[in-house]
């Protein structure tokens, strides 16, 4: 039988009791569709700094680069606030990200209908959006530092130090997000939004010149631009409009918090973050650790089960087994289970803790 193997980083906080739950689903789909997995559990972030002294490890890495994916939990908490920057539990992401070489991000914003009234919005009809980030480069992996300074401000004190991080991008780290972005929008509904600071940054400006360059080669999609800022605004007035947004790893970083908000669903949203063909990709729910309702059940699996779906497809190339996943998700929500998270205003419903929302997906695959 076809095994796929799998690095399961469960982390911190919520992130092992989501993992479990995906890694459940998983084998069932696999069951029914007639492969299996081979999963390996290892460690990032907070528990990796408790183990090991460091988020994350060679071995860790190494792991993960002879999977065919790897799907991972969370990471931190409050318990490592206090360690050295260099060391933080958030360093494990950025490791992975640019040991595995994972330039694209891809995070659906997607509104569950039956959860709806969970929007902060009013009179929000449908949100599925895709944002594209650009993953391995920008402000993230740029040139930082601090330096000694003696400049003398005009009230007189003077400046001890500067500090910076500096964005940059590269013709060609633009135009393979881009190309991504493109067609990405080809398969859903042919509109692609690049999202940049072009009236203040050069690298905006350059991210634009290629897109515009390329837009030819993709006659079917229909490109346009908003500044970040006007994005952030749009994004709430008129959020039905937009279909892929391809952006920088800050602006994605920024934008992508806000429309998982807008959905009402920030606890039903997946993550992939995607290499070169062939290369395993990473699929993580995109809440965080929520370290707060660790260990007492209320944790909302489905995000990470959607990204367990998101691994099938895009890593796997198992789409029956995938599709299979995403069916049940929308049937349990369909027969009312809900993790109080997304209890919204909704009647008619049954509250489940983690292992009863998994539980009725398993049930439904
Ligand atoms: C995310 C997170 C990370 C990021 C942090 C934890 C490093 O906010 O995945 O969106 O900024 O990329
Ligand atoms: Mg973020």
């Amino acid at each position: 039988m076809k095994t796929y193997k799998v690095a399961v980083i469960g982390g911190d906080g919520i992130g092992p009791e989501v993992t479990a739950s995906a890694v459940k689903v998983l084998k069932k789909a696999g069951d029914k569709c007639g492969f299996a997995f081979e999963f390996t559990e290892c460690d990032a972030g907070g528990c990796s700094i408790d183990k090991y002294g460091v988020p994350l490890t060679e071995q860790t890495l190494d792991i993960c680069k002879s999977s065919d994916a790897v799907l991972l939990g969370a990471v931190g908490g409050p318990k490592w606030d206090g360690v050295d920057a260099s060391i933080r539990p958030e360093r494990a992401l950025l490791g992975l990200r640019s040991g595995l070489g994972l330039y694209s991000n891809l995070r659906p914003a997607l509104m569950f209908k039956e959860l709806a009234a969970a929007s902060p919005l009013k009179n929000v009809e449908s949100i599925d959006i895709l944002i594209v980030r650009e993953l391995t480069g920008g402000i993230y992996f740029g040139k930082h530092g601090r330096a000694e300074l003696s400049e003398t401000l005009s009230d007189g004190s003077v400046k001890g130090l500067t500090a910076y991080d500096t964005e940059e991008y590269s013709t060609a780290e633009i135009t393979r997000i881009l190309k991504e972005g493109f067609r990405y929008a080809q398969g859903r509904n042919k509109k692609l939004t690049l999202v940049d600071k072009a009236n203040v940054l050069e690298s905006s400006r350059l991210w634009r010149e290629i897109a515009s360059e390329l837009a030819p080669s993709y006659p079917d999609v229909t490109l346009d631009y908003l500044y970040v800022d006007n994005c952030s605004m749009q994004l709430i007035n008129r959020p039905s409009t937009f279909d892929v947004i391809v952006t920088s790893n800050m602006f994605g970083d920024i934008l992508s918090d806000e429309a998982g908000m807008i959905t009402g669903s920030i606890g039903m949203l997946p993550s992939a973050s995607l290499g070169s063909p062939g290369t395993p990709g990473m699929y993580e729910p995109v809440h965080g650790s929520a370290p707060d309702i660790a260990g007492t059940g209320k944790a909302n699996p489905l995000a990470t089960i959607l990204s367990a779906s998101m691994l099938l497809r895009w890593s796997l190339g198992e789409s029956e087994a995938s599709d299979l996943i995403e069916k049940a998700v929308r049937d349990t929500l369909a027969d009312g289970y809900r993790t109080v998270d997304i209890k919204g205003g909704s009647s008619d419903i049954t509250i489940v803790d983690t292992e009863g929302m998994t539980a009725a997906v398993l049930n439904r695959i």
